[in-house]
């Protein structure tokens, strides 16, 4: 395996790392047994990539995604944003940061609408132009994502494929610097598997640095860069190469028009 300190940095690019890792660790102790989820974890995710974090189940995709974000504290290491180191990951800028969790997380009370422009609502600034923008990005979100028959639905009331799109839509609805989104095509048929690889792909040009655990083959084949993670040990298995950025998720299966309605979302968000 290689040595996580023989990964890839920020010196290697020319474009510089909105998130860092060096050493991170983080283990759960249930009784007398110790799971080392996460260890020795070094990476760096730079803003208009699409890395690809890929593992057996059980091999700590969702702790490391976790601790990144600061939902879970890491028992060790290190974590910079845009080369300041953090006390925690928990003190990252939120306004910058979006997780889609695996379990989704969309609230059960308000309707599909309601949920994606949460952010919006819950922003601080109360900037009437900006959060009229915002606005009209959630619904052309709504829109690309397929989702504008179903906006006035309550989550228990979609399919999960519907409210796992909602969630992305959340997510991506304050143009996120850093995208940590787990296991985003789980619920997607091959059509929306690429609608939701395209919204990551929008993302990152928008400028985010987006990290994205999945076992799905063309998420894996089209993103920029491919971390494996085995056992909480995180190695780069496919390093970028000159061109890689902006390949697209083209290939086999349909989703054209869901292609071309994300596009368009994204050509209006632009
Ligand atoms: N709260 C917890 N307490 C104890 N052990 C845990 C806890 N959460 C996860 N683990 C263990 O940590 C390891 C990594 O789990 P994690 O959920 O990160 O895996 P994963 O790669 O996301 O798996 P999947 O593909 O199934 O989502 C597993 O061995 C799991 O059983
Ligand atoms: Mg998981």
């Amino acid at each position: 395996m290689t040595d996580a300190r023989n990964l890839r940095t920020a010196g290697d690019s020319p474009t510089p790392s909105t998130m860092s890792v060096h050493d991170l660790a983080k283990a759960y102790h249930r009784g007398s047994e110790v799971v080392h989820a996460v260890q020795g974890v070094t990476f760096d995710l730079r803003g208009d990539q699409v890395v690809a974090l890929m593992g057996p189940s059980g091999s700590g995709k969702t702790t490391l995604l976790n601790a990144l974000c600061g939902w879970e504290r890491p028992d060790a290491g290190e974590v910079r944003w845009r080369g300041v180191p953090l006390p925690e990951p928990a003190s990252l800028p939120w306004h910058d940061v979006a997780v889609l969790p695996q379990d989704l997380g969309l609230v059960e009370e308000l309707t599909i609408r309601e949920n994606v422009e949460l952010p919006v609502r819950l922003g601080s600034r109360p900037d009437r132009e900006r959060t009229a923008r915002l606005s009209e990005r959630a619904k052309a979100l709504i829109v690309g994502l397929g989702l504008e028959e179903l906006a006035d639905r309550a989550p228990a009331e979609v399919s999960l494929g519907e409210q796992q799109r909602a969630a992305l839509a959340r997510a991506l609805v304050l143009r996120p610097a850093l995208l940590l989104a787990d296991e985003p095509t789980g619920h997607q048929d091959a059509r929306w598997g690429r609608g939701v690889f395209l919204a990551l792909r929008m993302a990152a040009r928008e400028g985010a640095a987006v990290l994205v655990a999945t076992h799905n083959p063309e998420v894996l084949r089209a993103a920029d860069r491919l971390l494996s993670i085995r056992d909480g040990r995180v190695r780069e298995t496919r390093a970028p190469t000159p061109g890689s950025r902006g390949a697209s998720a083209s290939g086999s299966g349909g989703g054209a028009s869901t292609g071309s309605s994300i596009r368009s979302a994204g050509s209006a968000l632009g």
